[in-house]
Order: C-alpha cells, then structure tokens, then sequence
C-alpha cells in the first residue's frame, strides 16, 4: 500500500493519504531557528538547541504521536463547524486532507466544507522567525464567512525544567498582548522574548494555553472554537503560554485569501520588524524562492543520472538532504530524540561531517574543529559533549542560579574508561577526506586546543597522530584493539576484550593518514605509520579470520565471537565489511566472507546486523543480548553499516551485488509497501526490524542515522565510484554489468566536470580509458576555477 509519491520536479514528497501508519517526518529551517514537524504539523521549534532554547512543546512518545504543533483552525462562522487544515489535531475525513514535505518546509492543504485552504511552515534565510502562510480559497458556490485561529503552545526554554519544574515553570513566565503582537516572557532570564504575531489586524487573541483548550479539553476540540470568539487577557504572569490570533474572513465566492503568522524570536520591538518585513505575501514567495535557491545550489555540486530512478531521486535529492540534516542536527532533534539530549555524539558526527563535504564544506569544517576541540590529548574522543563548553565564553550579565546552570568544563571530560574504541578513529578519515574534497592543505595545520586544557594546543596533524597513538596503545593480549566501553556498536561492550571491527576500522584510519602525510610532504611520518599499518594488518590477518567469515573480536575472559561454534551471533556485519574496506587481506577472504554476509544475514529488506540473534543474556558481549531478537542492534537490519556492505562489494568488483543490496535498503524502494515499512520512503531509517521479530521489515527511527551519510557516500563514492582525491578527481566506478553507462556533474574546486561513463563490455568494474576534454589522460586532473570539463571513461 503508498501512502504518497515523490514529485521529482518539486523535490517534495506528497502524501496522499495522511493517516500514515507512523508519524512521518520533516526538519525545517537552515540556520539559527529550526523545527521538527510532520505530516499533521505536529513538532516543536527552537533556536539553535532543542534542549537550551526551545520556542514550542512537544510532548515526546505520546499518544497521538504528533502533539502538540502549530496550528490553523478554520471555523465556519454560520454554523459553528470547525477544522484544522494540516488534519490533525481536529481529524476530519482524512480523504480531504493532503500534505507535502519539501527540502525545509512542509505544506499542509486540505479541501473541506467547500474551502481549500493551504498552510505553509518554513523559516526564511536570514531571518529568525517561522512563517505559517496560510491561503484559503472558497470553492463551496456562495458566500462564506470563515474564522482562522492559530494555535502553539509556548514553552520554557530549558527542555528539561519545563518537563519536569512544574512549581517553578508555572510562575517565571508570563505573556502579554499589544500592537497585534503576543509577546511571551521568559522572566526568569534576561532578555529572555519569543514572539507571535500575523500580518492582519487580528479580531482575537489569546496567551494563556488552558483558556483556550478548556481546562478539561485539548486541541482536538478547544473551549475556543466552540464558541468562535478568543477574550484574552492583555497580559498574564505565570501560567502555560500559548499562541493565538483570531481573525474573521468574509470570502466571496471564488475567492483566494493570503494571510501569515509568524513564530519568532525576540520581543514585541523585532516583532514589528519581522511584521513589516514579512508582511507582504510577495516578500514570502520570494523568501520560499530562496529557500529552493539554496537547495538547488547544494543539489548542483552532484547531480547524477544513472539507468536506476529510485537511485537518481534518492541520491539528487532526498539522501543528500538527509546526510545534510544529520551534519546539522547530528542526533539531537528527531521525535525519538526530544530535546533531552543535546549534543555531538564523537563517532556520529565524525562520520557525518565525511558525506558531504562536498555539498557544505563550511558546516563539516565547522564539526570538525568541535571535535577536534573535544578530543582529550590521550587521543580518545568525549563520547557525546557539548560543544558550546569548548568555546571561548563572553562573559553575559545575569546568571540565573537554578535554571540553565552550565556544567563545568573539567567534569565532562571522561576517562578512558567511559571512551568507545571507535570514537576518534573516524575523524582522521573524516579530516583527510574534508582535505581531499578542498584541497586545503592549511587545515592540518591549524592549531587547537584539546579538551583537557592543560594540554598543549596542537596541529591538527597532530591531534590525527594522537588519535592513531591511543589505538596503537590500546590493544589486547591477541594485539587486536580493545573493545572499551563499545565500539560502533553502542551495544557491544567488550571492555579490555577486543573489536575486531576496531582494527579494521584502525588499518583504514591509518591507511588515510598516511596518504595524507604523502600529501603534506611528510614522508617520514608516513614511513612510520606505514610500520604500524603493517603489523597491525598481519595481527589481524593471523587473528581474525575464522574459515568463512572474519570474527567479531573477543570477550574479556578471552572467548572469541562472531565464529562458527557460535549458536548466536555467528556472523556479524560490521567486522566482515571492514575486513574488506581495510584491505590487504585478499579477495579470496573477502569474498567468502561477504558471502557469508549474504547467507546468514541477507533479508529482502538489507542485511541484518547480526545473526542468529541474541536470545541468552550474556554480559560478556554485552547490552546487545539484553535487547529483544531482531530489533536494533540484536539482529535488526541496521541501516547504517548496510552501505559498509556496497563498499566492500564494490571494491571487490561485485556491482550486481552492490545494487542488489543498495535498492533493498533504499526507502524509495519500499514506497508501494508502507503497510510493512510503515515508516516515510523518502527518509534511510536507523533500523528495519529484523527475521526474529514479528514486526520484520518494519522501519524506524527516520533521519537522525548515519546510515544518511553512508549511503550517499557508498553510492556515490563507490558504486559509481566518483571521489575526490587530494591532487585529483577519480571516477572508477563498479555497476550492474547490464548498465550502459551513466552520466553525472561534479563540481570539485569550483571546477565543473560533465562526467560519462560507458560500458560497452557489460562488466562491473575496470577502466580501460579515460578521456578529458576529449585527450587521452591517466587521471582527471584539478581544473581552474570556473572551467568546466568533459570526462568520459570507459570500462573494459
Ligand atoms: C546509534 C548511535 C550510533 C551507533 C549505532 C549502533 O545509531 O547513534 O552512535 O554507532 O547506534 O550502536
């Protein structure tokens, strides 16, 4: 059963039906002010954090899903009828109602009672507020007279004293009502405003939440559209804030009204600002423009057209902006994740900041300075921090002394013993791969301080050495890495056991490094690391392989896992896709072993993370086994190191394979079956709930996943095989035998390449020629800024 379709000319997702079977997500806003919402405008909005400084509630893993949001009721002021027009929270017949979510807006529409009426939330570039723009059309053959009401609720700024300070929430904020404009105060702050205002004189207002609802109603049916008038009183202290403006509408037939409310931040003083600048529907169409302008431009540094088009949208459009969404929002903001927990999580962002570089090369330099910041000198990352802590503070007035209290630095620096064994080691790829993308050689060499002060600032070079430093240190007694509170797997805790994932994962940090020294000139470096590379490597090949398949590492106690004797968890995902991404050990095991992969984890839906999966406590392996069988990390098929799986198939020539299990996982592929993936088609989610659920092939967890990231990379770096490198650009692609070829523009250092690719052989992998500008070439060399190219490669 779909739900919806993708209109790949509009990049948007429309849903049809909107009583999807989970609540489906979107993010919006590209600065400063964002929000989460889904396909009933239900969400919450904030301001650069969902924990410190949120603008609207949301009451996380309620039932309904999706409440509260931002709300326009519509009330038919002859008979008393009401409605919303994004259907929730009034649910009227769920055949009038349609919504679409586009890159950083949502449009909401609905035709009912003879008017169509449209809702559309976005927050305009430079600008610090939310736009509801609102048309309503009457198509209903005579005269109407319609009432609009908006609704929010406002909430405290600290997440964690308005979920749970009740006896002081209710009595340090307050709101007031003039010059058409809601002010809510947060007076327990200074300067503490947010505001609500239209671009109308309104006939109504309310700010205090239960006057609206009723005290014993809620936004389904509120006390204050069952009467059609709102009596607010001009200004409050203490209480729940809440946001609406009330206007009456005479439409004649035919006729289309445009009216706005604009949700912003500050006081009544940059209300009016706002007011006046957004005032006009002209100034919104031409904000909504340049909202799609600055997509176009980040969709224009790759835009591929391959014989695959679920592949061509996922990858033009929606997997880029999801891997965009995760450098922005890293995990912090999602319905599953509410605000309780801000912050970079090391690994997460570490591997986000590597996808798209390309796309947004000042956000994942951004990320990658607060990660370098929040690396303690002994090489191990903090494992989720804050990276405002690490800033350079400017002394502000006022500090309340029981709300917002900011920890002290010194305490969020843990010990090794709360560090994860795989934490740092991405961000050594991750920097080698945000130099290879710009060229800037200058980045390693910028000095930082570390997390823990007293350690001497250092080069970035330097701190990449310290992270390799810290894994060669801490191996086990078979000289693999130790396992430490997790590796990737957050739920396998080895402890002093070791990771074989985390050896691999070392082997493919080090072999970026070294290549990076080469670059910088630094050759006795890469003479050194290129030692450790090589024991490590025979370490791993003497240790780890284990007949068919490579194993996952070792307890404390010594017992290997992920082997053959295993009767659960025999074969593991993560440390057979790495064995082979590492490289060295030969395709005659890597094939094997990703065969293997295929046997005892391949499912229609992606490969599962593990198999069988877990069904007896054992806390020598860890949390993974305390989780039910086939959801999560025990036995699901976890999205993120799916793509781990394409790489490895790819860099062993297998592109059939590569597609096959590309277009199991891709959501797009599933769009016609929502009523087993349940989940949205146009987003990769964390997990797909595994064989040994009931619920199998049930997605969850939309968009905070790294999996984002990981396709976008896998599919474009290795199956049509266009990456940067750091004195060129390569195209080696490895494709189903049956393509023809394909086509892609990249833009790499301001240079535009008009790549094609042709497959006259019918094979996967191999160039036999590549052409420049029509000139027979060894590689793709650097172009001037502004140049753009011809590239065509053959294979054969
Ligand atoms: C979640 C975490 C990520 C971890 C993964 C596997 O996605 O955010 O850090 O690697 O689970 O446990």
């Amino acid at each position: 059963m779909r739900y919806g379709y993708f209109d790949n000319e509009k990049h948007e997702y429309v849903i049809e039906k909107v009583d999807t079977p989970m609540s489906w997500t979107n993010y919006i806003g590209t600065e400063n002010m964002v929000g989460v919402f889904n396909q009933t405008a239900g969400g919450y909005l904030f301001y650069k954090s969902a924990e410190h400084h949120r603008i609207t509630r949301f009451r996380g893993n309620a039932v309904p899903a999706d409440r509260p949001g931002h709300y326009v009721y519509l009330r038919d002021d002859e008979t008393g009828h009401y409605w919303t027009i994004s259907w929730q929270p009034t649910a009227k017949p769920v055949e009038c109602y349609k919504a679409r979510h586009g890159l950083s807006y949502s449009v909401y529409s609905c035709e009912y009672s003879g008017i169509y009426a449209e809702q559309t939330l976005f927050i305009p570039r430079g600008a610090d507020v939310e736009l509801w723009d609102v048309k309503i059309e009457n198509r209903s053959g005579r005269p109407r007279r319609i009432s609009v009401f908006s609704y929010a609720e406002l909430s405290w700024h600290q997440i964690d004293g308005d979920n749970k300070n009740f006896q002081c929430t209710l009595y340090c904020a307050g709101a007031s009502y003039s010059d058409g404009v809601i002010e809510q105060e947060l007076h327990y702050e200074e300067n503490g405003y947010q505001f609500f205002t239209a671009d109308f004189e309104p006939d109504g207002f309310e700010i205090e939440r239960e006057r609206f609802t009723g005290v014993w109603q809620n936004e389904n049916n509120p006390e204050a559209l069952e009467k059609g008038e709102l009596e607010g009183r001009t200004s409050w202290q203490g209480g729940n804030q809440c946001a609406a403006l009330h206007k009456k509408l005479s439409i004649p037939e035919g006729k289309e009204i445009r009216l706005c409310f604009m949700l912003g931040e500050g006081n009544r003083k940059a209300a009016l600002a706002i007011r006046a600048k957004f005032a006009h529907a002209h100034a919104r169409d031409e904000a909504l423009a340049a909202l799609a302008a600055y997509w176009r431009e980040k969709q224009s540094h790759l835009r591929v057209n391959t014989p695959n088009a679920a592949m061509n949208n996922m990858l033009n459009t929606w997997t880029l902006y999801q891997s965009e969404i995760n450098v922005k929002f890293s995990r912090f903001a999602s319905f599953i994740e509410t605000g309780g927990r801000t912050g970079l999580g090391y690994r997460d962002t570490s591997q986000d900041a590597m996808c798209v570089v390309h796309s947004n090369p000042r956000k994942c330099r951004e990320r990658l300075i607060q990660l370098l910041k929040a690396l303690v000198s002994k090489g191990y990352g903090l494992h989720l921090f804050d990276p405002e802590l690490f800033e350079e503070k400017k002394e502000t007035g006022y500090k309340n002394p029981t709300i917002g209290v900011v920890p002290d630095k010194k305490s969020m620096i843990h010990g090794v013993e709360d560090a994860c064994s795989d934490d740092a080691l991405w961000l050594v790829s991750s920097i080698a791969e945000y130099i290879r993308e710009t060229g800037d050689a200058g980045f390693a060499k910028m000095v930082l301080p570390y997390a823990d002060a007293e350690a001497e600032p250092d080069s970035v070079y330097e701190h990449c050495k310290k992270i390799l430093n810290f894994s060669q240190r801490m191996t086990g007694s078979h000289g693999v890495c130790q396992g430490l509170r997790a590796d990737w797997n957050d739920c396998l805790n080895l402890g002093g056991g070791e990771s074989a994932m985390v050896s691999y994962l070392f082997l493919w940090a080090l072999d970026n490094f070294i290549k990076l020294a080469q670059f910088l000139g630094k050759t006795k470096d890469a003479d050194a690391y290129k030692a450790i590379h090589k024991k490590t490597a025979k370490v791993c090949h003497d240790t780890l392989w284990d007949g068919k398949w490579y194993l996952r590492g070792f307890t404390k106690t010594g017992r290997p896992i992920g082997t053959d004797a295993d009767a659960e968890g025999k074969v593991h995902l993560e440390s057979n896709t790495w064995a082979v991404i590492a490289g060295g050990d030969g395709p005659e095991r890597g094939m094997r072993a990703m065969d293997s992969v295929e046997e005892y984890l391949g499912t229609p839906y992606g490969l599962m993370l593990n198999a069988p999966a877990y069904t007896v406590i054992d806390d020598d392996v860890g949390f993974v086994t305390r989780v039910y069988p086939g959801l999560k990390e025990n036995g699901a098929i976890f999205s993120h190191p799916n793509p781990w799986a394409w790489i490895a198939e790819c860099i062993l020539g297998r592109g059939d394979r590569a597609m096959d299990l590309y277009n199991r996982l891709c959501p797009a592929s599933w769009n016609d079956k929502c009523e087993v993936r349940k989940a949205e088609p146009y987003s990769t989610c964390q997990f797909i709930t595994g064989k040994n659920h009931p619920a199998f092939g049930e997605a969850h967890h939309p968009f905070m996943t790294g999996s984002g990231g990981w396709s976008y990379f896998a599919a474009v770096q290795y199956i049509l095989g266009i990456r940067p490198d750091f004195d060129k650009l390569i195209v080696d692609p490895c494709i189903p035998a049956e393509w023809d070829g394909f086509n892609a523009v990249r833009c790499f250092r301001g240079g535009e390449y008009r790549i094609t690719v042709l497959n006259p052989k019918h094979i996967s992998k191999g160039v036999a020629e590549i052409l420049v500008n029509g000139k027979k070439c060894d590689i793709i060399p650097v172009i001037n800024k502004g140049q753009i190219c011809h590239v065509e490669v053959t294979l054969g």
